[in-house]
């Protein structure tokens, strides 16, 4: 009876424009510091996150990724371009765009059943048997139903972050962002949590932005993959995932996903090695390093 409920909702879902959403940014542009150590993050970026996709976007490690998060979010402003949600101009955070970061964002205090309800009851958008009604649902969906009167230090890696999962779907989002969420689990953790993930998106495919610098990560959930230049920041290269779904993680050694592992990791090689080159130390190592090799 309960998993008819849940079928007839995320149909319901599936059915509705309402998940569905189109991120464009034009020529945006983002640098921080005063004027005499100003630091281009990223510059002139332009790129499209398609409804009902998986977008993921991946670059070396301090590109400039939580940056872009953080001005799609409305979390910050560009200093140049433009950033269109479903074409309306993005001019700060609301719950039409749900984030979860690489750090737990779980309230300590309170326990897994009150950081999901915090923000409709907040807002006053759910209360009552309803809130307590689809707060349940989406612990269930998640596998925490048994956790809800846990604290977050009482639950593991991976259950904070499906905890955060229903914390964010509670506001029915039209874009999910999510800003390396697996960072920092150990590698089955980590697995099972990208299965668990593709499960959730391939249900009702809501328009999702997942960030990550793990190129097997972003092959395995992509639909569209975008990879990011090293530091400023640009659209380096748009490749179009084509392996089907739904996914499994053994998919991850056919051919095809070989060939786009290859491409990708060609381009982010040398974007990786563009700043490391760049330095006297690390010139020193490679100078090193070949004359070893020889
Ligand atoms: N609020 C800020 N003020 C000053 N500099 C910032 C700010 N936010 C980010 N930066 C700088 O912008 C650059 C990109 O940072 P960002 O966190 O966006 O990279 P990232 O790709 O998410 O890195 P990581 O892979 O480590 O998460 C860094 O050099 C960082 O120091
Ligand atoms: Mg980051």
């Amino acid at each position: 009876m309960q998993k008819a409920v849940e079928m007839s909702r995320s149909e319901g879902h599936a059915a509705g424009a309402d998940l569905q959403s189109r991120v464009l940014l034009e020529g945006v542009s983002k640098s921080y510091g005063e004027e005499w150590e100003r630091q281009d993050v990223i510059v002139d970026l332009t790129a499209e996150i398609t409804p009902g996709e998986l977008t993921v976007i991946v670059g070396p490690s301090g590109c400039g990724k939580t940056t872009l998060v953080n001005l799609i979010a409305g979390f910050e402003t560009p200093d140049k371009g433009r950033i269109l949600l479903n074409g309306e101009p993005v001019t700060g955070p609301g719950h039409d765009r749900m984030v979860v970061f690489q750090e737990t964002a779980l309230i300590p205090w309170q326990t897994t059943y009150e950081n999901v309800v915090f923000g409709p009851k907040l807002r006053g958008d759910l209360s009552g048997k309803e809130l307590q009604d689809e707060a349940e649902r989406l612990l269930n969906k998640v596998g925490l139903r048994e956790f809800m009167h846990k604290y977050p230090l009482q639950l593991s890696g991976g259950m904070q972050r499906r905890a955060e999962l229903a914390r964010a779907l509670i506001n029915q989002p039209k874009l999910m962002i999510m800003d390396e969420p697996f960072r920092g689990l150990d590698a089955m953790s980590r697995g099972l949590m990208q299965e668990f993930f593709l499960r959730l998106f391939e249900e009702n495919r809501r328009t999702n932005l997942f960030v990550t610098s793990e190129i097997d990560e972003a092959i395995f959930l992509a639909d569209r993959l975008i990879l990011l230049a090293n530091r400023p920041s640009f659209v380096r290269k748009v490749i179009d995932v084509k392996l089907p779904r739904p996914r499994h993680y053994s998919m991850l050694s056919s051919p095809e996903a070989y060939a786009y592992k290859r491409e990708a990791m060609a381009i982010l090689h040398e974007e990786a090695m563009k700043n490391f080159k760049s330095t006297a130390t690390s010139k020193d190592f490679i100078d090193a390093y070949s004359k070893r090799a020889d």
